[in-house]
């Protein structure tokens, strides 16, 4: 059986060009003793796959050059050597950016049985709800009551952020780019914030407008002027949950730091930077506590999809352009 599959043809200096992306086919060996074969039917793209093209170990191993990428992908096993899984059953795993994916089974879970279509454990119930729900409740603290401010705020992490916000009774600014993005936000009961052509002071005086009492959470998904913005608004003892920097992750210069870290002091504040996947074990109570609500359409999501695996690339480049609302799929 023949599998198609992306490789990098180079690490990119800056927003990576959609040529470095080489679709490849190779025919696939027997399936070794505990290994199984999956048709993907969904494929993620993230924005800290970045990260992994640029040469370096972050907390993750870059991709390697010329050998297929990888990432999250939804999909139905076609074929067994292990007898956790059977012919049929729907799993997620880390063989994507590919058609058909041959893996070790221990690196491959079977879906949880949860009222959601699938491709929701690639996203509000995967592992970027898992990032909003680790970054609000464990690493910004959140409480009732508390201002909260979240960047990206129509992303597949900031959309649920919000809502996870307001659910728990907080006050809750969301920024974003594009007027469809701030007026869904504004459905979710979230005073919306556009960052586009403003000034980092601009900015701040946006947020003041949406928060006159100050902000004492942010959860950060983007960095540049929305971080600076932020930190002039903070409240004593704010929290602010690092969880991204989408801003910088093509810079190919260093970028400026913002010129009022001394907030911090100032507001006694704490920034703490976290990684999902060291917050893992708590995947299940996430999973308990969220996916009843995503069934029950009590907490909502978006998702952009584009279709057939030629369009992987393009869906990745376009994550750094605001081309998604929720989360960013493709649909094989
Ligand atoms: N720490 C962790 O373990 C962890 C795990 C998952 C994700 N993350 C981080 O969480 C953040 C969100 O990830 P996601 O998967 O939910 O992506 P996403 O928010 O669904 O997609 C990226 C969005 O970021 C916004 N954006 C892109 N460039 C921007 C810029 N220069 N300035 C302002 N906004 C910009 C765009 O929305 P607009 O149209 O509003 O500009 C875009 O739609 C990323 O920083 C990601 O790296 C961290």
């Amino acid at each position: 059986m023949q599998s198609q599959f992306y490789t990098l043809t180079d690490y990119p200096n800056g927003l990576p060009d959609s040529a470095l992306f080489k679709l490849e086919a190779q025919t696939l060996p027997d399936l070794a003793e505990g290994e199984v074969r999956i048709r993907n039917r969904w494929l993620s793209v993230d924005p800290y796959m970045r990260g992994r093209m640029s040469g370096v170990r972050t907390y993750v191993e870059p991709f390697e050059i010329g050998k297929p990428m990888e990432g999250g992908a939804i999909g139905e096993i076609i074929e067994t050597n292990d007898a956790r899984f059977k012919v049929g059953d729907k799993v997620s795993h880390m063989g994507g950016w590919r058609d058909i994916a041959q893996l070790p089974a221990q690196g491959v879970t079977p879906l949880p049985d949860h009222d959601v279509p699938e491709q929701a454990y690639l996203g509000v119930l995967g592992m970027p709800g898992m990032t909003a729900w680790t970054g609000l409740n464990i690493i910004a603290e959140c409480k009732p009551g508390d201002n909260v401010l979240v960047s990206a705020a129509s992303g597949a992490v900031g959309s649920l952020a919000v809502q996870l916000a307001k659910a728990k009774g907080c006050h809750v600014m969301g920024i974003a780019g594009a007027a469809h993005k701030l007026a869904w936000l504004e459905s979710l009961g979230v005073e919306p914030v556009s960052y586009r052509d403003r000034t980092a002071q601009e900015l701040s005086d946006a947020i003041k407008l949406a928060s006159p009492n100050g902000i004492d959470v942010y959860y950060e998904n983007v960095g540049g002027i929305c971080l600076e913005a932020a930190l002039s608004q903070l409240n004593e003892g704010a929290r602010i949950a690092v969880c991204g920097m989408i801003d910088s992750y093509n810079a190919a210069e260093p970028t400026p730091g913002p010129s009022n870290l001394s907030q911090l002091v100032i507001r006694k504040a704490k920034m703490q930077g976290f990684i999902v996947a060291d917050h893992w074990s708590s995947y299940p109570y996430f999973l308990n506590e969220v996916a009843p609500q995503v069934a029950a359409g009590k907490l909502v999501y978006k998702e952009t999809v584009k279709e057939g695996l030629e369009s992987t690339p393009e869906a990745f480049l376009a994550l750094f352009e605001g081309g998604n609302t929720g989360k960013m799929l493709i649909k094989l």
